[in-house]
């Protein structure tokens, strides 16, 4: 692997979402990750960050994302600190700005995991360094990167397939698979209620995007009709990272109609494959799950445990992927 990769077009940029990319670019990181993936899985080491150090700032908790930096920063030589969401003074003692210029001081580049998307994009403004959004209330572009390079995989292409997101299309995983399907000229497809179709702002952006690429943006609230011929349906928690308790009543009243179940599966076709971002509330084994049933008597929230388990089911290949493709923007942009 060569220390420029993808001959150093990405060198120096931040990556805090999919919309400061061009399909191109996008297509660049994507072949980059199946490289670095293939190398991995032939025992090919490619340390061509050796002695350098990345910041890993979470104002939120995760296992994937954290896991996946810390373990493609050490396959790139590369050292690894993380900041938990109560172990720096970021915010409360400390303005970005200033946690940017002094982590830029010390890093080669930082990721961040927080809740505004303004938050990570001051600090990339202020931190002289790459900067790459781990996850903010708006977008989660490496999780699409992930997502787009396991489609790739299962069906050879992106162009033209169908990708339906079930659920809450308003916040970071609708937002920025609608716009991962816009710049890879896919057909993406929003159903649920209207209130949680994505801001008219941003649809209008995907849009123009849209235009240019063949895809096609539709919102449909009726689940048969949205998902009929679906090679992708998505979906994602019901309640984010950072929103109150007080929702879920509302969030379980609006969206169970929007569940994923075997009967969606099939009326999709045999085609179709199912993917979530996780973690998942397909089951009674985790404690907020338990808590849900005693409250609402639900066993599990947007996707039945039949269809989370099923063959259908890529969520494992998506979570993996999270790591081949952390690894790339890292090397690219470094
Ligand atoms: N999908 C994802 O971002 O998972 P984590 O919250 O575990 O990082
Ligand atoms: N929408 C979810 C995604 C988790 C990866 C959240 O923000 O909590």
């Amino acid at each position: 692997m060569d220390k420029n990769a993808i001959n150093g077009k990405f060198k120096g940029k931040s990556f805090l979402k999919l919309l400061d990319f061009s399909s191109e670019d996008i297509q660049d990181l994507l072949d980059l990750s199946a490289k670095l993936k293939a190398e991995k899985k032939a025992g090919i080491a490619h340390k061509i960050h050796e002695g350098k150090n990345i910041a890993l700032l979470f104002e939120k908790t995760s296992t994937r994302t954290r896991c996946a930096f810390e373990v493609a920063a050490s396959d790139l030589g590369m050292s690894a600190v993380y900041l938990d969401p109560s172990g720096s003074q970021m915010g409360k003692k400390e303005s970005i700005e200033d946690t940017a210029k002094v982590l830029g001081r010390m890093f080669d580049g930082i990721e961040y995991r927080g809740y505004g998307q303004n938050l990570v994009e001051t600090l990339a403004k202020y931190a002289g360094v790459p900067v790459w959004n781990g996850l903010t209330n708006e977008f989660h572009p490496t999780q699409v990167l992930a997502d787009l390079l396991t489609i790739k995989e299962h069906f050879g292409t992106l162009a033209g397939k169908k990708m339906v997101y079930m659920g809450d299309a308003r916040f970071n995983m609708g937002n920025s698979l609608m716009v991962g399907c816009a710049k890879m000229g896919m057909n993406f497809v929003a159903c649920a209620p209207e209130k949680y179709f994505p801001s008219k702002e941003l649809i209008d952006q995907c849009q123009e995007i849209a235009k240019k690429t063949g895809a096609k943006l539709s919102f449909i609230t009726d689940p048969m009709e949205a998902t009929k011929g679906a090679d992708v349906i998505y979906t994602d928690v019901w309640v984010s990272m950072g929103e109150p308790a007080e929702v879920w009543q509302e969030r379980i009243n609006d969206l169970l109609p929007y569940r994923v179940t075997s009967d969606v599966m099939e009326n999709a076709g045999p085609q179709c494959i199912f993917m979530h971002c996780l973690p998942s509330f397909h089951d009674l084994n985790t404690t907020i799950g338990k808590d849900i049933y005693d409250k609402f008597g639900i066993d599990c929230m947007e996707v039945t445990d039949e269809v989370f388990n099923s063959k259908q089911s890529v969520v494992f290949d998506e979570a993996e992927n999270r790591m081949h493709t952390i690894k790339a923007v890292m090397a690219a942009t470094l």
